[in-house]
């Protein structure tokens, strides 16, 4: 069983939806083997409240109580690595973890982004794709590295911009396929047919 902790920063609807998926996969003849094993996020503001309901554990690492982004990401890596995850995701995670954070746990740490990277990298993807005037933006699933979004990609998707969107019809349309290429990963980490050392080999 695939071990998760995951990261959120925001509404963490991506991940209500992978925790949803991973439950009602059980009772098929194909279930995720896959586990959330607990949910941090980076501030009180992040919704914690359906880990609560669920009974994962949780756990809140605000860089404000820290003097330095590196003792931050030292905290947030002992938080993370006291549930011993096979996998950490930064789903909605709005803010880049320190080097030895990342080299704690990648290939292991994956981040989804709200964009065909690399095109739009950075915390607003939509809304720069908007204003590039782009026909068309995606979404895609990565590796975390210490870069801005240029970790190695395992999946993207295209996604068409419509005349009349703006920055929430559009996000709310990438998430949809950002919750599929997620869930799909997470499947394909757990059953073998996606080897995180082979893509970043
Ligand atoms: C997602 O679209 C995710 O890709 C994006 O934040 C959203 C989180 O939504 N992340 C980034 O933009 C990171 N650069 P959620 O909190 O509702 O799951």
């Amino acid at each position: 069983m695939l071990k998760l902790v995951v990261l959120i920063s925001g509404s963490g609807t991506n991940l209500q939806a992978l925790l949803e998926a991973l439950e009602a996969s059980q009772a098929t003849p194909n279930p995720i083997a896959a586990r959330v094993v607990a949910i941090g996020a980076d501030s009180p503001r992040a919704n914690l409240a359906f880990a609560d309901e669920l009974g994962i554990p949780a756990f809140i690492v605000n860089p404000a109580d820290y003097d330095s982004r590196a003792s931050w990401g030292d905290a947030l890596l002992e938080a993370v690595q006291q549930h011993q995850p096979d996998l950490t995701v930064l789903s909605g995670f709005m803010r880049l973890v320190p080097p030895r954070f990342v080299a704690a746990l990648a290939p292991a740490l994956l981040n989804t982004h709200p964009a065909y990277l690399p095109e739009f990298p950075g915390a607003h993807a939509v809304r720069d794709a908007l204003a590039a005037g782009a026909t068309q933006t995606g979404a895609t699933i990565m590796i975390v590295d210490n870069g801005v979004d240029t970790g190695p990609i395992i999946d993207q998707v295209r996604i068409l911009i419509e005349p009349d969107d703006h920055e929430t019809t559009l996000h709310n349309r990438i998430k949809v396929a950002e919750r599929k290429l997620l869930i799909d990963t997470v499947r394909g980490i757990a059953d073998g047919t996606i080897n995180l050392e082979e893509i970043t080999a």
